[in-house]
């Protein structure tokens, strides 16, 4: 049977239309898992793995294994979530392990590292950059450990990190940022990004240091470091938002952008996706509805596009539109 050439590349066109890439590597939908819920097993990963997430990312790892904080670390709320987790994980040999055993599933496979020093992200990095995950994510915002300040609020010490790792080998290196409220911080930080190579950004981590109080035992609602957590889910989605918007205007073509903060549906997928979002993470949606959220989402969003007269995720990428 002859097949005609037409009718072929539109078939293709077709199949492409929903895929992205971030730093050059190619995910097969726009949505994925976060590094947070779910993601420090090899179970857990591998559960990811069969799932439609377009990426396997991994819990932010430490050099040495972490428990994490005493609990209660995790309350679920009305419209999302806080946690305290204090990055619970086996230490970064492990999850060099894990990549190797995930390889068979043929998808992305992102680590994320959080050095609790500069020489522990030089360590890390150097390590995953001879490892089989196709991208590094480096952690520079976990509002969760006694005694140690988010590092992207301290543009110095950023510098440091970027100076130690940007150069370790070809494997593309991004950064999970904390929200910035400011747009001179968005400038400084946008500055570095472009200074040491770095070619993605997730934003945002969860908005670090909130409190939840419950009034019933006049106690927060978990209990590591007072009751001060990050804040993620609903609460902090118009934060997310200005933060890929902020990013994507200062940075257009030279980075991609992971938009993360409170997706739950292909609506809130499609506001990322306006704003300039390259794919989105989920995280708190994972945790409560577990890896159907994956397909659910992206159906939803390919729906809003087809509503819309979108015939790709290409076309509608940072396409909002100014009042
Ligand atoms: C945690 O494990 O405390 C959450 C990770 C993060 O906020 O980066």
């Amino acid at each position: 049977m002859r097949i005609n050439k037409n009718y072929l590349s539109c078939i293709m066109k077709l199949l492409n239309s929903y895929k992205t890439k971030i730093a050059g590597v190619e995910l097969d939908s726009y949505i994925c898992n976060a590094s947070g819920p779910l993601d420090s097993t090899l179970k857990e990963l591998e559960n990811i793995a069969k799932s439609t997430s377009s990426a396997i990312i991994m819990k932010s790892c430490t050099i040495e294994p972490k428990e994490g904080n005493q609990e209660p670390i995790y309350t679920r709320l009305p419209l999302g979530s806080i946690q305290s987790m204090g990055l619970p994980n086996l230490g970064y040999q492990e999850y060099v392990k894990f990549a190797a055993r995930l390889k068979k599933y043929n998808k992305p496979i992102i680590a994320s590292v959080a050095g609790l020093s500069v020489e522990d992200y030089q360590q890390m990095v150097e390590a995953f950059q001879n490892s089989d995950v196709d991208l590094i994510e480096v952690n520079l915002s976990c509002p969760n450990l006694e005694r140690k300040p988010q590092v992207a609020y301290d543009f110095k010490q950023t510098e440091k990190v970027l100076c130690k790792i940007s150069n370790l080998g070809k494997k593309p290196i991004g950064l999970k940022l904390p929200p910035y409220y400011d747009l001179i911080h968005h400038k400084q930080m946008a500055k570095l990004i472009e200074k040491y190579n770095i070619r993605f950004i997730t934003c945002i981590n969860s908005v670090g240091n909130a409190l939840i109080i419950d009034s019933k035992t006049e106690t927060p609602v978990i209990k590591p470091k007072r009751g001060f957590g990050g804040l993620c889910g609903d609460y902090i989605k118009p934060i997310a938002l200005a933060n890929v918007r902020a990013f994507y205007e200062l940075l257009k073509n030279k980075i991609s952008i992971f938009g993360v903060g409170g997706i739950k549906s292909g609506a809130d997928t499609f506001e990322f996706l306006l704003a300039g979002a390259d794919a989105v993470q989920v995280a708190t949606t994972f945790e409560k509805e577990g890896s159907n959220c994956f397909k659910r989402i992206n159906r939803e969003l390919k729906e809003i596009l087809r509503k819309k007269g979108y015939n790709s995720i290409e076309e509608a990428m940072g396409k909002l539109k100014y009042l």
